[in-house]
């Protein structure tokens, strides 16, 4: 097989790269190592900046976003018992975000895909990226029981955070810096209406908790737990309690309870890795970067990662110069740090320091005062929470 840009991965970042080149006329096989179905109902976040819904529409993959997508125009932030909203519109001249879940936006491009190109191998796993830095690189990957090669002018890995595409870095010109966090999110979704019509944001008594939502009939809510936590130690009755004191003010509000369908814990990590290319190779989304979902950004920062990548391809189809591709991992790197940044600042800004003194939780109540207190302040969180202009 041959083509010119390899894809490894089919998460947000594959396919909406595919879809921008696509359309582009540059050709290119996207090899997902899941099937189908698996990777439709992966659970993920599903909060949109503008810049992402954008990009959706632009190549014409926004019909059920448009039409099922809930608008936001702010977030509530609750501590000590009370609660503040920041109000997108007026902060950022008027900026809003939607919520659509991940899941959704995967499939919606599967099924352009599939029934206009280009081609989308599932079940085909990557084994490795070769000879990225010469002429002709190869995806070694193997699909229906056979090991094959996919023949490239470029590849791209988006093939998320535990991919192969980063291990075709040779170690001298790699550079990863992380961090993990002492703590996880125990997510949920539940089969009840929403309590709020934003997203709440709460520092409660017992840690961190974020009230968000999959639509007018479906919560999806998150809890704090301790790194290691087992599922099967929070029966129902005891996250939506645990949730409800975490929410709790002073004045009228309820936590509705419901039918939990679904429980997850995923730790949280932050990690970066420099540059996002070498030779003709490239990485974008997970594959290159990951933050905690505190400030959601890790769907929109893909997005924003194969939107600079698709134009840098569209110069080098359209005038043969490489001087953009050339400066790809420049280009992601600076939103990608400030993203970095962002989330690490919303995430020790709200979450309980196991271990934690009086001192650091004194830190943490001046930081959400200065914003609920400043304008100014309040406008920083908006325009990073709303996402930062992309360098092209
Ligand atoms: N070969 C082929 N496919 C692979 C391989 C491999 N060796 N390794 C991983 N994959 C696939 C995974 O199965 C997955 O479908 O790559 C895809 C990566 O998708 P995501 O993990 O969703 O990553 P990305 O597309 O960068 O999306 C960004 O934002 O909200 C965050 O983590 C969240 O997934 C989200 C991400
Ligand atoms: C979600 O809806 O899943 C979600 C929203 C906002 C976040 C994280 C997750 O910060």
């Amino acid at each position: 097989m041959r083509t010119t840009v390899g894809i490894i991965g089919g998460g947000p970042a594959g396919l909406l790269l595919a879809r921008l080149l696509h359309r582009t006329g540059i050709d290119c096989v996207v090899l997902e190592s899941r099937a189908r179905a698996y990777v439709e109902q992966r659970q993920r976040a599903g909060m949109l900046e503008q810049g992402t819904v954008d990009a959706l529409r632009e190549c014409g993959a926004a019909d059920r976003l448009d039409a099922e997508g809930l608008i936001h125009h702010g977030i509530e932030l609750r501590f000590e018992r009370e609660r503040h909203r920041i109000d997108f519109p007026v902060l950022t001249g008027g900026r809003t975000v939607t919520i659509y879940a991940q899941t959704e936006i995967v499939k919606d491009l599967i099924a352009l895909q599939l029934a206009e190109g280009p081609p989308l191998l599932f079940e085909a796993e990557a084994l490795a990226v070769e000879k990225p830095e010469s002429q002709a690189p190869v995806v070694r990957f193997v699909h229906e029981g056979r090991e094959q090669m996919l023949s490239c002018d470029y590849v791209v890995g988006c093939d998320g955070s535990h991919g192969i595409a980063q291990g075709a870095f040779p170690a001298e010109v790699s550079c990863v810096y992380a961090h993990d966090y002492p703590y996880s999110w125990l997510g949920i979704l539940a089969d009840v209406p929403p309590s709020c019509e934003e997203l709440i944001y709460a520092r409660g008594p017992g840690g961190f908790a974020l009230h968000s939502m999959r639509s007018p009939s479906v919560s999806r809510l998150y809890l704090q737990v301790p790194n290691g936590t087992d599922v099967k130690d929070w029966p129902d009755d005891r996250i939506w309690d645990e949730l409800s004191a975490r929410f709790a003010i002073d004045g009228d509000w309820r936590l509705e309870r419901g039918p939990i369908t679904s429980k997850s814990v995923t730790p949280m990590r932050s990690c970066v890795h420099e540059p996002m290319c070498h030779g003709r190779l490239f990485l974008a989304g997970d594959a290159a970067h990951i933050v905690p979902p505190t400030g959601a950004k890790g769907l929109n920062l893909a997005v924003s990662d194969v939107r600079v990548l698709a134009r840098c391809f569209a110069e080098f189809h359209r005038t043969g110069s490489t001087q953009l591709l050339d400066h790809y991992s420049e280009l992601c790197l600076e939103r990608v740090w400030q993203a970095t940044r962002f989330s690490y600042d919303m995430t020790r800004m709200l979450h309980t320091q196991p271990n934690g003194d009086v001192f650091d939780r004194r830190m943490q109540l001046a930081r959400l005062r200065r914003i609920t207190a400043s304008r100014h302040a309040a406008a920083e969180l908006a325009a990073n929470y709303t996402g930062l202009p992309l360098a092209l």
